[in-house]
């Protein structure tokens, strides 16, 4: 569900027209809906209440949307942030995030992030290898603090989304096998900088399916409980994020977060644990949509090419993993045709959709595309030098820019000469 709905024949936002903030910002435009991100933060909040020992901790990944104003929505709202770089933690607290509602995940964390995320007091980090345990251990000890950790096991299971974003088969570079786990935690508790807490897990994104999940989750059961046979206090579980949304009105349905939560309760029935949770899709994705405009119809061989001036850069998962997004034009006639949806940078491959039946639309019409609120203007980039894209939030009949588009003499004006040119 989401508040982009048709209302006396144009798609709005909440209650603002998007051909209304198109004319005010420009096109290409990102525009997030504060009450769908406020529905989604209690949908997630619901599904999962009353599962684990005390309050489970929901962290929104912020890889998925780190505009600051989506952050401080989602702070108030009371998530906390799974960060995986120094930048990402900078912009979490930046936006009023509670450091101890702060989780660090990721497999590259660099001694001078740890010291950051330290000095901030966040709530936990997440290790993926023993060679970090020991740099997270010195750097902790250097600075007289003790950083509390969960380890991310990797449970070697077939998540069963695109390869590109599968993280939890044993090929992947993510955790330590859990196999290798008790030995990893075994030197974590002989670390002076290190207090182990928890176990984390997190098998992929775009999940369709629970039953990888459940998989995932009997295996870091298992591990609670051998690891609390061999001594360790683990108080924490963090079952990562991953739940699908819907992209395609053709396919069916995900499972909802209610029969997520359902799944959980049974997988971690028993386990005496605080339950932790870093959904960053189901969160925003459908809490946002890109607007752009169409700069001209250009006949195809099969199929007109519809050329709008969004681009692969505005918005690359079609591009990248052959995402679907659905099209809808912001004015529909009711007509619909088979067409192709194209950016103007000059690869093949900024194709948005091919042969797709969908509405019909003209030279200056706008389009939208729908679910672009996660991984849609944080993967933007400035390639064919076309300014980044902006973002705009609503909420109820008002409408603020919380990203402006930087004119492109930025752009240049970055750039340095050399002194020999
Ligand atoms: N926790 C960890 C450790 C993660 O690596 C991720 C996502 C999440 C949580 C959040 O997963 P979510 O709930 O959003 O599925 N750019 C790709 C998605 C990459 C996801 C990477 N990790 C895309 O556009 O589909």
């Amino acid at each position: 569900m989401d508040n982009f709905t048709l209302r006396d024949g144009t798609l709005h936002a909440e209650d603002v027209s998007l051909p209304a903030i198109a004319d005010a910002v420009g096109t290409p435009v990102y525009v997030y809906s504060t009450a769908t991100l406020e529905r989604h933060v209690h949908v997630f909040r619901d599904a999962v209440a009353g599962l684990g020992k005390g309050e489970p901790l929901v962290a929104f990944a912020v890889k998925a949307n780190p505009n600051k104003a989506v952050l401080a929505t989602l702070a108030r709202a009371g998530m906390g942030a799974d960060v995986v770089s120094g930048g990402e933690l900078y912009r979490a607290l930046d936006a009023g995030m509670d450091p101890n509602k702060v989780v660090f995940s990721g497999v590259g964390k660099t001694a001078d992030e740890m010291a950051q995320a330290l000095n901030a007091g966040i709530g936990q980090f997440n290790i993926e290898s023993e060679p970090e345990l020991d740099m997270l251990s010195a750097v902790a000890t250097r600075l007289g603090k003790v950083a509390q950790i969960a380890i991310r096991v990797n449970p070697d299971v077939i998540a069963g989304t695109h390869a590109k974003i599968s993280t939890g088969g044993k090929e992947n570079k993510f955790g330590i096998d859990y196999h290798a786990a008790p030995a990893a935690y075994a030197h974590a508790a002989s670390l002076p900088g290190i207090r182990v807490r928890g176990v984390a897990v997190h098998i992929g994104s775009q999940l369709t399916d629970l039953l990888p999940l459940e998989a995932a989750f009997g295996r870091v059961g298992a591990l609670i409980r051998d690891l609390r046979a061999a001594g360790h206090d683990i108080t924490h579980a963090d079952l990562g994020g991953g739940l699908g949304v819907p992209y395609d009105p053709a396919r069916p349905l995900p499972p909802s977060p209610a029969e997520y939560g359902a799944m959980v309760a049974r997988a971690t029935a028993g386990w005496d644990a605080r339950l932790m949770f870093e959904p960053g899709r189901l969160i925003v994705a459908n809490a946002g949509v890109l607007v752009s405009r169409v700069i001209r119809v250009k006949q195809g061989a099969t199929a007109p090419f519809v050329v709008v001036d969004a681009a692969m850069n505005d918005l690359l998962r079609p591009s990248l993993y052959d995402a679907y997004h659905d099209i809808r034009a912001v004015t529909p006639t009711g007509e619909r045709a088979v067409t192709n949806i194209v950016g103007p940078v000059c690869e093949t491959g900024d194709t948005f959709a091919l042969g797709r039946e969908m509405d019909v639309v003209a030279a200056d019409d706008l389009v939208a595309f729908m679910t672009a609120g996660a991984y849609g203007a944080t993967m933007a980039s400035t390639y064919n030098s076309r300014a980044l894209v902006p973002e705009v939030l609503v909420a109820g009949d008002r409408f603020a820019v919380v990203r402006e588009r930087p004119p492109i003499e930025a752009l240049a004006q970055a750039d340095r000469l050399p002194p020999w040119l």
